[in-house]
């Protein structure tokens, strides 16, 4: 696992953008993953940023997002749907049709996570997944203890991610119990990941997933086993790390090739 800790979280999204901006522009037909949450707008917005002053191209770029909520048709505007719309998709050149996110309001949801997958693979598998990290330590919504093997499925969101979530949504009392999320199996394929945590309140997750043991208790811990995971850190979420000093030796001695690409 490769940890950067950047001085605020605005240097760890400008990096993080760079990094995605550089696989595009290496590989136009990219198959990016995205998130949604707090974590990555600040990310969007310098994809934005590139795409309308540098010409960062989206056209032949697809994307497929982690989640949704159960029961939220595309439309509604507390989708992940609606969230990526407003935040990322109507602002670049991407095409709407390369665009995936989970139908939370599927007649059929384990068909929907089924064929997610298909089209997962379909398009080639996800070269970049960008992720956030939730307090627990979940990716995408596989709260802890779940599978580490785990494929898109309907999870049952904790009482910690909805409180956590509800500032976003807008409501607890009516936000959906329930979402479809790509497992942590199908985030592991991803040919790379790169994990953005900011804030004190992401301590104890950071901690967890860099050197705690590999255990679903901690679902992010099992970015340990994939072979090309970048994490991306901001000085108060790797308040808590004992090897701090080491991962920033690392970055100071990395050579021109390693540097951030
Ligand atoms: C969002 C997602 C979640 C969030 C996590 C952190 O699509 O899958 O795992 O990344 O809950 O949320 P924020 O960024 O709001 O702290």
């Amino acid at each position: 696992m490769e940890v950067i800790i950047q001085p605020n979280a605005e240097a760890g999204c400008l990096l993080g953008a760079g990094i995605m901006a550089k696989m595009i522009r290496d590989k136009p037909d990219a198959v990016l993953g995205l998130a949604t949450g707090r974590t990555p707008l600040q990310l969007y917005h310098e994809l934005i940023r590139l795409h309308r002053n540098e010409g960062l191209d989206f056209s032949r770029v697809t994307t497929f997002n982690l989640d949704e909520y159960v029961g939220l048709p595309a439309g509604h505007d507390q989708s992940y749907r609606c969230f990526m719309r407003e935040n990322l998709f109507q602002h670049i050149n991407i095409d709407q049709q390369r665009t995936h996110v989970p139908d939370g309001g599927a007649a059929d949801l384990q068909a929907e996570c089924r064929e997610y997958e298909q089209r997962i693979e379909a398009a080639g598998g996800i070269d970049l997944q960008l992720l956030g990290l939730g307090r627990n330590g979940h990716i995408g919504f596989n709260e802890p203890t779940g599978s580490l093997r785990s494929r898109t499925w309907i999870k049952i969101l904790s009482e910690q991610t909805l409180k956590d979530n509800s500032a976003v949504f807008g409501d607890f009392a009516t936000m959906p119990r329930h979402a479809i999320t790509m497992g942590v199996g199908t985030i592991l394929e991803a040919r790379r990941v790169l994990l953005l945590a900011f804030g004190p309140a992401k301590v104890r997750a950071v901690t967890d997933m860099i050197e705690g043991p590999l255990a679903a208790v901690c679902p992010a811990s099992a970015l340990q086993l994939h072979p090309r995971a970048t994490v991306i850190l901001d000085e108060s979420s790797s308040a808590g790390l004992r090897y701090a000093e080491h991962y920033r030796w690392i970055d100071r001695h990395k050579l021109d090739w390693q540097k951030h690409g």
